[in-house]
């Protein structure tokens, strides 16, 4: 397997899930080329510049991850358990899958490790909280996903259940604001925003990715840059711009005295996030760092969760 002229020969694992297949798109349109890790690295679709290679990272041993990555010069972890439903939104297997995985990437000795964990690793400033573990944050970050039809029905196609008690809720706190509510939308809205604060369904698996965090931090025994997504990160459109942010979270507008993160949470679209992964391939300046990128999100028009070679 060798790269074209200026291309790196790119693995990706989870090549067609949600954040990996944007960035297989976005990779092969660059001139990259892809080898795609997963299960079934087949479904993101047959093109030049693409091979899928199968492999089951829960499944594997390190010695066998070890080998799968022969040949890569930059691994990006894009692995997941969203496709396998809101049940799979699990505190294990995913911190034991992301140790194993460290342990071949040293083993393969790759040379850039890009690891996609989630929002909830990044600091809330002026505190030495994460957001996983800040009281405001579940709350508000569903309460700014139920803002967006996009975001909601992103939520649907993947998450079932979750997405939709999320579309209720929206739907009641929309009633509110056209002032057509009745009794029904309020008791709604009350009973989703206490089962949120004692505990939102996703909150274990976040929890697990703010974890992950702790195996790379401070660990200078491989190279590895590890990005969280904004947390609003959902399907959108490519703008090309995007604004990184290290180690905290970016907060727009201003604090309430309740609530500090109500209102104020960003996001990004899988495909800018694609965007700012790829040039960090081309042009390394975050190694060893946390970082998020965020970008304008004000286009609310529901665009697919994954993308196939068809889009390149
Ligand atoms: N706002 C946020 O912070 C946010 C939001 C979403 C995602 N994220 C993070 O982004 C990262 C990627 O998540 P995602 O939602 O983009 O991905 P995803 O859609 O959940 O899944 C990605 C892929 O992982 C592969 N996978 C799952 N189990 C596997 C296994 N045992 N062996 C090999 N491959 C396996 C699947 O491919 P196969 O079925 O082909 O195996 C799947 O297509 C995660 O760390 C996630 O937490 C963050």
């Amino acid at each position: 397997m060798s790269a074209s002229e200026n291309g790196q020969v790119v693995g990706v694992i989870g090549p067609a899930g949600f954040g990996g297949s944007h960035l297989c798109v976005e990779l092969i349109r660059r001139g990259h080329t892809v080898i795609g890790l997963s299960r079934n690295p087949e479904s993101f679709g047959t093109c030049p510049g693409y091979t899928p290679r199968r492999l089951d990272i829960a499944l594997a041993s390190i010695k066998d991850l070890a080998r799968a990555f022969d040949h890569i010069d930059v691994l990006v972890s894009q692995y997941g358990p969203h496709t396998q439903g809101a049940d799979a939104l699990q505190y294990m297997p995913y911190v034991e899958v992301v140790r194993k995985l460290i342990l071949a990437v040293k083993l393969a000795n790759i040379k850039y490790f890009i690891f996609v964990g989630g929002a909830g690793s990044l600091l809330v400033p002026e505190t030495h909280e994460s957001l996983a573990d800040h009281p405001d944050f579940f709350l508000s970050y569903r309460r700014q996903m139920a803002e967006s039809n996009a975001h909601v029905q992103h939520m649907e196609e993947r998450l079932g259940p979750i997405g939709y008690d999320l579309r209720l809720y929206r739907n009641a706190r929309l009633a509110i604001k056209s002032g057509k509510s009745t009794t029904m939308d309020l008791h709604m809205i009350q009973t989703y925003e206490e089962s949120i604060r004692e505990n939102d369904q996703a909150s274990d698996y976040i929890k697990a990715g703010r974890a992950t965090l702790l195996f790379f931090e401070g660990n200078t025994s491989f190279r590895w840059t590890f990005v969280s997504p904004s947390p609003l990160y959902r399907p959108g459109p490519r703008t090309g711009s995007y604004e990184i942010t290290i180690d905290y979270v970016p907060l727009k507008g201003v604090r309430s005295k309740e609530n500090m993160l109500d209102g104020r949470l960003t996001g990004i679209s899988a495909a800018d996030l694609a965007v700012a992964i790829v040039d960090e391939i081309e042009s390394p300046q975050l190694l060893h760092k946390h970082w998020t990128a965020s970008a304008d999100l004000s286009n609310d028009i529901a665009h697919p969760c994954y993308v196939t070679s068809d889009d390149i």
